[in-house]
């Protein structure tokens, strides 16, 4: 109970929202065509069952990567009720990508056990398959993480904390042009967003 109400936890669990803001910022108002959303490292999913659940009007698709294969069975099991609308992938998503296009691509829990190198390669790949006038959005630890000693001396929890610049210098190896990158974060400030237009 301690560590959970601590700001790293806290951080985890306000990126559900986060995803599903940006979720609801893609999705209103779009008429005439699905909105196609690629989710990597999309672990149980628990984040796309409560937003599809609220908003059932809502025309969706979700592609998702994944390369713990409990992940995924636990993914699809609660995203039974919308199957339809779901595709799993249980790849390494440094060596699969589905082979479309999509409005927004997602990863929350992934970029911050990569190295830069690695970090870099992934982007351009998820940039690459992003739609003009769609979006990369990235999560990553920031620096300023009040939990940090904590979650690594007790909970061998070891991430690549960043911070802002970094995330956008990164952005920029990958490719990104200056003026479409940008780095929000939910309210404990301890998860960073990076953004990308197309
Ligand atoms: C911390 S969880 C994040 C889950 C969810 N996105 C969230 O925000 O809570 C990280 C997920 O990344 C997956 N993962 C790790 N490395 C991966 C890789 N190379 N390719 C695909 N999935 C990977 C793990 O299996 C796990 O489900």
């Amino acid at each position: 109970m301690y560590f959970h109400s601590q700001a790293a936890p806290n951080a985890v669990r306000n990126r559900k929202a986060y995803f599903h803001q940006l979720l609801n910022s893609h999705s209103v108002g779009r008429t005439k065509a699905p909105l196609n959303v690629l989710n990597v490292a999309s672990g149980p999913a628990r984040d796309m069952r409560e937003w599809v659940l609220d908003n059932p009007e809502r025309e969706v698709f979700f592609d998702c990567v994944d390369a713990e294969i409990h992940a995924i069975e636990r993914a699809k099991k609660l995203c039974e009720p919308f199957a339809k609308r779901v595709e799993f992938y249980h790849r390494n998503v440094l060596r699969f990508l589905p082979a479309k296009g999509y409005e927004l691509v997602w990863s929350a829990g992934l970029f911050d056990y990569l190295t830069d190198r690695t970090f870099v390669y992934l982007l351009k790949a998820l940039m690459a398959v992003t739609k003009r006038g769609g979006e990369v959005v990235v999560g990553n630890f920031s620096d300023h993480n009040p939990s940090r000693d904590y979650m690594e001396l007790l909970g061998d929890w070891v991430l690549q904390h960043r911070t802002r610049d970094h995330l956008r210098e990164l952005a920029l190896e990958a490719g990104a042009p200056a003026d479409s990158i940008e780095v929000m974060w939910e309210p404990e400030g301890v998860n960073l967003f990076l953004h990308i237009r197309r």
